[in-house]
């Protein structure tokens, strides 16, 4: 595992712009794990950057995202496939047919979870996953619980999640209840995770999931056991770790 303890934002989502764009380079039809959220916004800002400058070529990468709420079309401005589209897909030269999001609207939640871990394994898994973290510890939507949920799954959206997303909706009524999220096992197969997060909202999470026992309380904490680990904080994020940031 290795922590990198930005000097801000800015530097943060550059390092891990830095990560991404180094796998597309190496592997051009590298299969990227991607998040949403606030966190990784200057990370993709900085590679629609190295992409306009001509030094990322998105044409035969593979793209799967963590979650989708449940009962949200593509077409919500509220979606994840929206934010995606708007922060990043829309201004890279990826292929609409290689960029992957669960259905939020499938009338089957069993066989879209099916469809979606098949969809992974096909593509040859991830190599690498980027992640946010949830102010609860929460990596995708898996939210704190009794136990790690393995795959691609229907998730119960914990309370603190919803308050937290609410500021991307109209009101906290608004937030839909559910998710349908990768799983813990369907991340950690990743060959390569990267975890972004920013602010002191995000210390006590870290905090968990870099010194706290392993435990689905604290489901980061589970990336602990993961040998290819990069967590990019900046000081704030940092500032609950023994030793500080
Ligand atoms: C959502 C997403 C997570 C993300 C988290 C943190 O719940 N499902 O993948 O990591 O928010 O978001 P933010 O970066 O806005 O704090």
């Amino acid at each position: 595992m290795e922590v990198i303890i930005a000097k801000d934002y800015e530097q943060l989502s550059r390092t891990g712009a830095l990560l991404i764009a180094g796998q597309v380079v190496r592997k051009p039809h590298s299969v990227l794990g991607l998040a949403t959220g606030s966190t990784p916004l200057g990370t993709y800002r900085q590679l629609v950057a190295y992409y306009r400058e001509g030094l990322a070529d998105f044409s035969r990468t593979q793209v799967f995202n963590l979650d989708e709420y449940r009962g949200v079309g593509g077409e919500s401005p509220c979606s994840y496939q929206r934010y995606m589209a708007e922060n990043l897909f829309d201004h890279i030269n990826v292929s609409p047919g290689n960029t992957h999001i669960p259905n939020g609207l499938a009338s089957d939640v069993a066989a879209e979870c099916q469809r979606y871990e098949q969809l992974i394994k096909q593509a040859g898994g991830i190599d690498l996953q980027l992640l946010g973290l949830g102010d609860n510890g929460h990596i995708g939507f898996n939210e704190p619980n009794t136990h790690f949920p393995a795959a691609t799954h229907l998730v119960e959206l914990a309370p603190a999640t919803i308050a937290a997303n609410s500021r991307f909706f109209t009101a906290a009524a608004a937030v839909p209840r559910q998710a349908i999220s990768m799983g813990i096992q369907t991340i950690f197969q990743a060959r390569q995770i990267v975890l972004l997060a920013s602010g002191a909202s995000k210390a006590k999470a870290v905090k968990a999931m870099l010194e706290g026992p392993i435990t689905p309380a604290a489901p980061a904490s589970v990336l602990q056991l993961h040998s290819q680990l990069t967590v990019i904080l900046d000081p704030a994020a940092a500032g609950l770790l023994a030793g500080g940031a």
